[in-house]
């Protein structure tokens, strides 16, 4: 695991909007695994703004889709579905043909779990995937004591993940939905590099438990140092338990 530091946010963005930029560059189709939550945001916007400049050419990139809520209708302005439209399909110009992802209101929710994985598998797997990380060490949604195995499943989310993001409806902690669809740990394993950005001290704790605890299903992003290519980019903040 390589863990790199920088000073803040947006160089964090910058370094890794450039490491997408150069895969699209070598590999024009990749297919990029992309997270939701406020930490990625600087990497849409620098990876924007290298597509406005002409840097990069995205035209040919495909976007994943990390994990959804379950029962929120896509339209819903915050279904991850809509979110990644709106944070990064429309910015980089892509249309809705480049992306896939679970369908979050699905009857039949562990079919469209297993159809999913497939999907990934049949697309070649994903060539980079960022991810966050929450404050108790979860990836996607994989909540504590998940299995380091797992695949794409329905969860339920902790009390803690469900008051984390309440902030995104408007406060109201009833508002936020109880299960959701992520890849599983073992899923996110399979893509061919993973690349972690945390940022602000409410991570230090998380981050230092990934890094420098054991593998261990009760901190799931420690399962990035089963990773053969895995970068941890950290922010002074973030880094400052390590
Ligand atoms: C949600 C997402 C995760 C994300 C986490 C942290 O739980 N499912 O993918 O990493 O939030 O969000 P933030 O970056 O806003 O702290």
């Amino acid at each position: 695991m390589e863990v790199v530091i920088v000073p803040d946010a947006a160089a964090g963005g910058e370094l890794i909007a450039e490491a997408m930029a150069e895969l699209l560059r070598r590999k024009p189709d990749a297919l990029l695994g992309v997270a939701t939550g406020s930490t990625p945001l600087p990497i849409y916007e620098a990876l924007a703004a290298k597509v406005s400049a002409g840097a990069v050419d995205v035209s040919r990139a495909r976007i994943a889709q990390l994990d959804e809520y379950v029962g929120l209708p896509a339209e819903h302005p915050e279904s991850y579905r809509s979110v990644l439209r709106q944070q990064v399909l429309e910015p980089l110009g892509l249309e809705a043909k480049a992306f896939m992802g679970p369908d979050g209101t699905a009857s039949d929710v562990r079919a469209a779990c297993e159809a999913y994985d497939k999907a990934l598998e049949d697309a070649g797997g994903v060539d980079l995937q960022l991810l966050g990380i929450g404050t108790d060490g979860h990836i996607g949604f994989n909540e504590p004591c998940s299995s380091l195995a797992s695949r794409t499943r329905i969860k339920t989310l902790t009390e803690q993940t469900r008051i984390d993001n309440a902030r995104f409806f408007d406060g109201d902690i009833e508002q936020v939905p109880h299960h959701v669809i992520t890849q599983g740990i073992g899923t996110i394993l399979d893509a061919r590099h993973l690349v972690l950005l945390a940022t602000g001290e409410g991570k230090a704790e998380a981050v230092a438990a990934t890094v420098e605890g054991p593998v261990a299903a009760v901190c799931p992003a420690s399962a990035l140092q089963l990773h053969p290519h895995a970068t941890v980019v950290v922010d002074e903040a973030a880094a400052s338990e390590l």
